[in-house]
């Protein structure tokens, strides 16, 4: 049977571990609900102590058990047409930019279970003329490869449907057959253009060639502190074309980060 208290020193430990790993910080005050959210998870991999937990995860196999650690300590909760004022942005305000070149790229950069980038998709097909001629490509990625798993697959309970316009349902889902009539799957025609791929925001560098037209950082930099959200932000304005948009989450700010953007209006930032 595992000790189920978690020293100071293991719970100091696996603060710095999750920070410099995925740059998520959380505070003592946390302790108890993580240990116990932990210990369920040791449990199950028949582990006895958090010290050995931890020496797991900074091992060999520990990138695959971080996404089953990052999974314990924060949420993955999304949404088709989250926050739709991104979208209509996107509709009205920068496809009719692009018109001339019929050129756009979109990186949904903490994408979770894929709802973000498909709602992207679908604003792009909807918010043109003539969508066939045009050049859409948008990045998904998250760090956890669980949800990326699910994101690539486009699969969805209907009751996560439920709540779209039907013209936009019938338009970008199929509906499931016989024992899969409770779940809808994103149109090949609509999901052909996203491309999912595991990155972490920590990373130095982001594998992305050509310049975004629009980076979405959506419920994600909330888990980060000031410093990893400047860096971040940083980052982000390098892969942006000139008059590129970054979307930010309703709950997240910069107004107290250090950050080269243009402020457009809240959660709606601009590179210059
Ligand atoms: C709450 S979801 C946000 C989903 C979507 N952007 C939205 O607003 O609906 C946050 C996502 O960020 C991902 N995440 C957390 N830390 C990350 C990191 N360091 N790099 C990339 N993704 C990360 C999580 O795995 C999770 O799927």
């Amino acid at each position: 049977m595992m000790n189920a208290t978690i020293s100071d020193t293991e719970y100091t430990q696996f603060q710095e571990f999750i920070y410099e790993q995925v740059g998520i910080t959380f505070t003592g005050d946390k302790k108890i609900l993580i240990a116990s959210r932990l210990g369920k998870r040791l449990r199950e991999l028949g582990i006895d102590t958090y010290q050995e937990y931890l020496d797991y995860v900074r091992g060999e196999a520990g990138q695959e058990e971080l996404t089953n650690l990052l999974d314990l300590i924060s949420t993955n909760k999304t949404d088709f047409f989250r926050e739709p004022g991104h979208f209509d942005f996107l509709r009205d305000k920068i496809l009719p930019t692009l018109a001339d070149i019929q050129q756009v790229r979109i990186w949904s950069s903490a994408s979770s279970s894929g709802e973000e980038p498909y709602t992207i998709a679908m604003t792009l097909y909807d918010g043109v003329a003539n969508p066939k001629q045009w050049d859409f490509r948008v990045l998904a990625s998250d760090i956890s490869t669980r949800v990326l798993a699910k994101a690539a697959a486009g699969i969805y309970e209907d009751e996560r449907v439920a709540s779209l316009d039907p013209d936009i349902v019938r338009r970008h889902f199929l509906k499931g057959k016989g024992d899969r009539s409770n779940f809808y799957k994103v149109k090949p025609t609509t999901a052909e253009i996203v491309r999912f791929r595991r990155i972490n925001l920590m990373d130095d560098a982001f594998p992305i060639k050509t310049p975004l037209d629009v980076v979405f950082c959506r419920n994600v930099m909330i888990y980060f502190d000031r410093e990893t959200q400047s860096r971040l932000v940083h980052k982000f304005y390098r892969y942006l074309k000139p008059g590129g948009y970054l979307f930010i989450g309703h709950s997240e700010s910069l107004q107290w980060v250090d950050h080269p953007f243009d402020y457009v209006q809240p959660t709606v930032y601009r590179k210059q």
